[in-house]
């Protein structure tokens, strides 16, 4: 199934769990991207990599980093993702897990984590959980990426101990959407 086809079928099948009917475009996944060039070496897990649009604009950074593990709770998503990048480390899984998720690969510390997750519509309790994890495998100074479609609206993130340090508006995506950049402290 084209990338496309099935990003639709999962966004009409899990709205909620989606939260957007196209994939990121070109321009969000690189400006994404090159936040991560401002930390240290280290691992870099991406959160509902959905088809992979913001993984090849991670891919191509990668002199940044030393690892890219990516987590996908959808299985259509997750095979694809497989296919589409076969060298790569994709778990079939959910964020509410990641601690357990990334342990076998934690050789290296957690600079960054990159989400698409949708939290405008993901539950307040799911959330919550997604946080406590990361507050469990973030290295301090890490980063936490989060886009939202939402332009003006409050930054949401799922953990209080992210501070927000950086937002840049990217208008070549459909529709429009923020990149809000978190430092974990
Ligand atoms: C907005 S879409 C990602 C779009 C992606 N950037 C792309 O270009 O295809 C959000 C993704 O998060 C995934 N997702 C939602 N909740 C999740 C969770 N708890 N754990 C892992 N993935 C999740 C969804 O299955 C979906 O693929």
């Amino acid at each position: 199934m084209r990338a496309l086809t099935l990003f639709l079928y999962e966004a009409v099948t899990h709205p909620g769990k989606v939260g957007a009917l196209f994939p990121s475009s070109k321009r969000l996944a690189q400006n994404i991207a090159q936040n991560i060039a401002i930390n240290p070496p280290g691992l870099v897990v991406e959160l509902g990599a959905g088809t992979g649009a913001i993984t090849a604009a991670l891919i191509n950074q990668k002199s940044f980093f030393h690892q890219l593990i990516v987590i996908e709770r959808s299985v259509k998503l997750s095979r694809h993702l497989t296919q589409r990048f076969p060298e790569l480390n994709v778990i079939h899984g959910d964020a509410r897990q990641l601690h357990k998720l990334i342990s076998p690969y934690t050789s290296f510390p957690l600079q960054a984590i990159v989400s698409s997750l949708p939290l405008r519509t993901l539950s307040p309790c799911i959330i919550k959980n997604i946080g406590a994890e990361i507050n469990q495998v973030l290295i301090k100074g890490g980063l936490y990426i989060q886009y939202t479609y939402s332009l003006w609206g409050k930054p949401s993130c799922p953990s209080s101990q992210l501070r927000l340090i950086h937002q840049q508006w990217v208008w070549q995506n459909l529709p429009p959407a923020r990149i809000d950049v978190f430092r974990y402290e």
